[in-house]
C-alpha cells in the first residue's frame, strides 16, 4: 500500500505523522513546493519510528509528482490556511489554482488513486477536484464531516460529562462555520438519545461551539487548526486502506440523494476499499432537511466562483 499526502504543513504533516503511527501502508510520500520543507518532517517523523514502533516509510520530496506514482489514496491538504477572521471561503481564489493543479498531477503518476480533499473550502476543493479530473465519483472524497463531528462528540461529552467515545453523533452539510449541521436529534450517549439528557439551551450551545470549533482554534493559535483535521483525515484514509466499510460523513457527489445533484457535500457515506461505496440516504426531518438545502445553496454559491474565475 502506498500514500501520497500533497502539502507537508501541519494539517498534511501530521495525518501523514497519524497515518505513519497506524501503519497504513508500507511508504507514505509526503509532497510539498517549499524546498526540503517535506523532507525534513519526513524525517523529523522518522526519527521517531523507534520510539512508537512503527514500520511505515515516509518519504519527503520537493515538488517531484514522479515520486508519488502508483499510490493508492492520495491526500490533498496543498493550500493557504485562515488566519484568524477569515473564513474558510476567503480562501477560494488562491487554492482553487493549487487544487487544481494538484488534481492534475496525481493522476497522471497515480491513475487509479481514490483522491481524498481536505484543502479548503473543502466543499467546492471537492467539487473542483472531481470535475477537473473527471474521476468516478466514489474516487474524490471529501474531508471535513468527520473532523466536525468528531468536534460534535467532544463539546457533547465536555457538557455530559463523558467520554468523547461513548457519544455518537453526526454533522452533515457544507464544511463551513454556517453550513455544517449538527444533528442533535440523532445524537446519543451509548443509545441515549442526548435530548433527552441535554436541555434545549445546552444543546444549543453544543452545536453552535461544533460549527466554530475550527474559527474558535484559529482564532487562539493564529492558524487554523492541524491536529483533529490530521486524525479525521487519517480516520478516512484508514477506512479505504482498510476497507473497514464505517459510516463516515464524507463530501461526495449527490445524484438526487437528499434531494440535490451536481453539488458535492457532507452526507453519510459507507468507505472501504472502493472509497465513497455508498451514500446513506436516510431521511431528514423537515426542518433538519430545510437547513440541509440553505447549506447546499451556500456551497453551490461557492462552486459558481469557480466558473466566474473560469476554473471549471
Ligand atoms: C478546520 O476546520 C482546517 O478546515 C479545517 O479546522
Amino acid at each position: 500500500m502506498k500514500i501520497t499526502v500533497v502539502g507537508a504543513g501541519n494539517v498534511g504533516a501530521t495525518c501523514a505523522n497519524v497515518m505513519a503511527q497506524k501503519e497504513l501502508a508500507s511508504e507514505i510520500v509526503l509532497l510539498d513546493i517549499k524546498e526540503g520543507f517535506a523532507e525534513g518532517k519526513a524525517l523529523d517523523i522518522m526519527q521517531t519510528a523507534e520510539l512508537l514502533q512503527f514500520d511505515t516509510r515516509v518519504v519527503g520530496v520537493t515538488s517531484d509528482f514522479s515520486k508519488t506514482a502508483g499510490s493508492d489514496v492520495v491526500v490533498v491538504t496543498s493550500g493557504i490556511p485562515r488566519k484568524p477572521g477569515m473564513t474558510r471561503e476567503d480562501l477560494i481564489g488562491t487554492n482553487a489554482g493549487i487544487v487544481d493543479s494538484v488534481a492534475q498531477n496525481i493522476l497522471k503518476y497515480s491513475p487509479n488513486a481514490i483522491i481524498v480533499v481536505i484543502s479548503n473550502p473543502m466543499d467546492t476543493m471537492t467539487y473542483l477536484a472531481l470535475k477537473k479530473t473527471g474521476l468516478p465519483k466514489n474516487r474524490v472524497i471529501g474531508m471535513g464531516g468527520i473532523l466536525d463531528s468528531s468536534r460534535f462528540r467532544y463539546y457533547l461529552a465536555d457538557a455530559l460529562k463523558a467520554q468523547a467515545t461513548d457519544i455518537q453523533a453526526t454533522v452533515v452539510g457544507g464544511h463551513g462555520d454556517t453550513t455544517m449541521i449538527p444533528l442533535t436529534r440523532l445524537a446519543s450517549y451509548n443509545g441515549v438519545p442526548v435530548n433527552q439528557i441535554l436541555d434545549a439551551e445546552t444543546l444549543k450551545k453544543v452545536a453552535a461551539d461544533t460549527m466554530v470549533g475550527g474559527a474558535t482554534c484559529t482564532k487562539l493559535l493564529g492558524t487554523s487548526a492541524w491536529i483533529a483535521p490530521g486524525a479525521a483525515g487519517a480516520a478516512l484514509v484508514e477506512a479505504i486502506v482498510r476497507d473497514q466499510k464505517k459510516i463516515f460523513p464524507c463530501c461526495v457527489l449527490l445524484e438526487g440523494e437528499y434531494g440535490q445533484n451536481d453539488i458535492c457535500i457532507g452526507v453519510p457515506v459507507v468507505i472501504g476499499k472502493d472509497g465513497a461505496e455508498k451514500i446513506v440516504d436516510y431521511k431528514l426531518n423537515a426542518e433538519e432537511q430545510a437547513e440541509f438545502n440553505k447549506s447546499a445553496n451556500a456551497v453551490r454559491t461557492m462552486n459558481s466562483v469557480l466558473k466566474d474565475l473560469n476554473i471549471i
